[in-house]
């Protein structure tokens, strides 16, 4: 699964399950761009990623907003040349009942999850279409094929990013463009411990609770990564529209 001479751009690329793909997907062989709100976690990656000989910069980007997107898209094409992976990864998760919620937090979860695939993704797909083709991969959920407690506009906007994958395939297929998604189950990030803090519940205790599943433990984000590259090599050139679970086992059934 080599990826010489490609580029791969990356939001959420500062932690967790994009930080480990930038890494990985350096590690194969592209240049990285990384977007991330996090200046420091991002500046780091992209270091540890030209110390060790590869090409990467980071970009400071709130993908939701459609400027900073274009901003990301023509910095990437003015120092790599090219975009053959778009890994919209960026998300963020609130865990509340639609009574609890607010509609300021209800708009955020939709904008960061879903709006911004359609905004990158529209920038980033006619450079695609010139180089007669790219991979797309979009970040789910588990959570997105199935629902979950006290989680209402998480799982709305992750249900919503499999079937926006799904439009994607079908519209861009005959451009040679590949759309799929990745359907992590609980992942060793930090995003594991802002659920545990929202819900008012101990690490320790929440995290003994995501291990129930047929592997007895939860996920890390190199596990998730290498699932990613997969999506974004020449690997799964038959396969575009999927959604690709990546669980432990979860959606199985119960333990
Ligand atoms: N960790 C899990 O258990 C799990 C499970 C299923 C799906 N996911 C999904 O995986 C993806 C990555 O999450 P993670 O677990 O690595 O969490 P994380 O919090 O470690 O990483 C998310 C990154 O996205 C960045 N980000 C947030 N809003 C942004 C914005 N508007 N613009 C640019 N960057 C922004 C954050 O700064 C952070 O670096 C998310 O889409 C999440 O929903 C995570």
């Amino acid at each position: 699964m080599q990826l010489s001479g490609k580029v791969a751009l990356i939001t959420g690329g500062a932690s967790g399950i994009g930080r480990a793909t930038a890494l990985l997907l350096a590690r194969a062989g592209a240049a990285v761009a990384i977007a991330d709100l996090n200046a420091q976690a991002g500046e780091s990656v992209a270091t540890e990623i030209t110390q060790s000989g590869g090409r990467a910069f980071l970009e400071l980007a709130d993908v939701t907003r459609a400027a900073d997107c274009r901003r990301l898209v023509d910095r990437t094409i003015r120092e790599f040349g090219r975009i053959d992976i778009l890994f919209n990864n960026a998300g963020i998760i609130r865990r509340a009942t639609i009574l609890d919620l607010s509609e300021d937090d209800w708009d955020r979860v939709m904008a960061v999850n879903v709006k911004s695939i359609y905004l990158l993704s529209r920038e980033v797909i006619p450079h695609m279409q010139r180089q007669s083709g790219g991979s797309i991969i979009n970040t789910a959920s588990g959570w997105g094929l199935a629902g979950g407690a006290k989680a209402a506009v998480y799982c709305a906007s992750k249900g919503a990013v499999v079937l926006l994958t799904k439009a994607m395939a079908i519209d861009h297929g005959p451009q040679k463009i590949r759309v799929n998604c990745i359907c992590p189950g609980d992942t060793d990030t930090g995003m594991l411990r802002v659920e545990a803090q929202q819900l008012g519940e101990a690490n320790d205790r929440f995290l003994a609770e995501a291990a129930k599943r047929p592997l007895g433990r939860v996920g890390l984000p190199d596990e998730i990564a290498h699932a990613v590259l997969y999506l974004a090599s020449d690997a799964s050139s038959f396969v575009t529209g999927t959604a690709l679970v990546v669980d432990g086992g979860s959606l199985a059934g119960s333990v």
